[in-house]
């Protein structure tokens, strides 16, 4: 694990270090839903901690040493009372896939992980109102709404380790949200618990319920640092039996706005994602997998575009008439259209495999920002020409950086700039931040769009937030968690 990047932090001596005593007690209320290491109970190994204390970019480390897994939301309650009676603080951990070490704790605090709390509670099959454990992984909820004829509202890349209450603790956005909408709307109910033990019972099935402030909304994207999320009630659309998926190159940003433009006109309501990719991030997948690309003449820039819909004939000639019209006025340049299943999954691991792909030959500074459609790209450019002035990017071991590439939710104004590297260097680091940061509050950007702030971000949260902004969110943990047991220096 490297830890170049790790911020400056002292450990908070208002926390409790971990005794027998305390050990003692999860052991008696958990029983095997407790494990630890330099002491008492050892139900995991040494070694089995590392996927705890580390993150998924290995970039972030934490020196946890008791991992509690809680089976039932009152055992949550009583974990979290304890932890707050005796100033322990906690860490809430889904599957560990966060991307701005939000989910890894930073010195000692005790990791308490879902895992165990992993059923799918109902389903209604009229509504399509789906009620889940926080526990359970995105892919599972997803096949099982399959079988119903049911899609889950989002779907992302970490979909087979991510955990439901991750993705709402997170406002997970991910490759349908131009379809779907943010968990914001399709969230309809969420059960937690606040650290003094309290229960908020807020699992309502309703898609309407204006009585009163909307409180759920604070736990979702609230990482963690107000409650833990118990339970989720979620309402999840029809599954499109008709799904196409074109890869198109593409010449120029400016033409990949037009793109967008005529895909939003012509394809209307099927189209279900539009993502961006250039060709760096390309040449990084196809390398890393060690696959063909999809097209064969290279192009600056690429789009992933998929419809959905419930008449397959509808809506292949819309996209047929899409592509033709397009390819005639020289919009784009290339293109393939998906035949079957095995095709359709094959090009959107094109898409899906550039996080993998970047973090794969040492580690990856990332950015996930939001910007005006029109700016979108240009901090790419940027950013590059700061990287190549700085001396630091080349094709030999000597040069830490590998590539700049952008990528991402362009149908969101969602840009993910990432830098790959073969080390982590804080010579990098001083070249990006705070000129990453400095570049979105110029656009009036955000500095997340969706993978939040964790530690990562934590101290650049006012080049997206005013004061008075910072100071109401301030006003809320406080409110909620007194004695900053939740998630400690993360978030604000
Ligand atoms: P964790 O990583 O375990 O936790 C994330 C945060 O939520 C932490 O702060 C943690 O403390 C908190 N938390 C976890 N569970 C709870 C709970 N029950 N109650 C309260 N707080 C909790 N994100 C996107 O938005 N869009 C994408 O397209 C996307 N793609 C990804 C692709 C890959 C390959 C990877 C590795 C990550 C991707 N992500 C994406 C990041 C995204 O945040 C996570 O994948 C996911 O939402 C986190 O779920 P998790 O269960 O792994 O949460
Ligand atoms: C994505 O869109 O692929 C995810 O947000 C993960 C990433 O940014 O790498
Ligand atoms: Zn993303």
């Amino acid at each position: 694990f490297t830890t170049d990047s790790y911020p400056e932090i002292q450990r908070n001596p208002r926390f409790a270090q971990i005794t027998k005593d305390h050990v003692s007690y999860f052991q008696l209320l958990l029983g095997k839903g407790s494990a630890v290491i330099d002491g008492v109970t050892t139900e995991l190994a040494t070694d089995d901690m590392e996927p705890y204390n580390g993150d998924w970019m290995r970039k972030y480390r934490g020196h946890c040493k008791l991992v509690l897994k809680p089976g039932s939301t009152e055992e949550v309650s009583k974990v979290l009372k304890y932890c707050n009676d005796n100033m322990l603080a906690v860490v809430p951990q889904g599957g560990n896939t966060g991307l701005v070490g939000g989910s890894v704790p930073v010195f000692d605090e005790i990791v308490i992980n879902t895992s165990r709390m992993n059923k799918i509670q109902s389903f209604d099959e009229v509504s399509g109102i789906l009620v889940v454990d926080a526990g359970v992984v995105l892919e599972v909820a997803d096949q099982f709404l399959a079988e119903k004829g049911y899609i889950f509202p989002l779907d992302l890349g970490a979909k087979g380790s991510c955990h439901i209450g991750g993705n709402v603790a997170t406002n997970a956005g991910g490759l349908r949200l131009l379809r779907y909408g943010s968990l914001h709307g399709s969230v309809l109910g969420i059960e937690a618990v606040l650290p003094d033990g309290t229960i908020v019972d807020d699992l309502s099935k309703l898609r309407k319920n204006n009585t009163g402030y909307d409180l759920k909304q604070l736990f979702i994207g609230g990482e963690g640092t107000i409650g833990m999320i118990t339970a989720v009630s979620i309402i999840c659309p029809q599954r499109s039996s008709a799904v196409n998926v074109a890869f198109l190159a593409v010449e120029s940003y400016e033409k990949m706005q037009r793109t967008f433009r005529e895909a939003k006109t012509q394809l209307g309501e099927i189209l279900s994602a539009f993502e961006l990719m250039d060709l760096g991030s390309q040449h990084l997948v196809n390398n890393a997998q060690g696959s063909k690309p999809p097209l064969e003449t290279e192009s600056p820039f690429y789009c992933l575009i998929e419809t959905s819909g419930s008449n397959s004939d509808h809506d292949n000639e819309k996209l047929e008439k899409f592509l033709e019209d397009v390819m005639s006025r020289e919009i784009v340049s290339d293109g393939v259209v998906a035949q079957d299943q095995t095709q359709i999954k094959s090009l959107w691991s094109q898409r899906e495999g550039i996080s993998e792909a970047t973090a794969h030959w040492g580690g990856v500074y990332k950015y996930d920002v939001s910007i005006p459609l029109k700016d979108l790209y240009r901090l790419v450019d940027d950013t590059r020409e700061k990287i190549e002035a700085a001396g630091l990017k080349g094709d030999t071991d000597e040069f830490p950086v590998l590539d700049v590439v952008g990528y991402g939710h362009m149908g969101d104004s969602n840009l993910h700039l990432n830098v790959a590297v073969r080390r982590y260097d804080k010579r990098v680091e001083e070249v990006l931040e705070p000129f990453v940061y400095e570049w979105i509050a110029k656009v009036q950007g955000s500095i997340s769009a969706e993978h939040g702030l964790g530690l990562a971000k934590k101290n650049y949260i006012g080049y997206s937030r005013s004061e008075t902004m910072i100071g109401l969110m301030k006003q809320i943990k406080n409110l909620y968690d007194p004695n900053g047991i939740m998630n400690p220096y993360k978030y604000m």
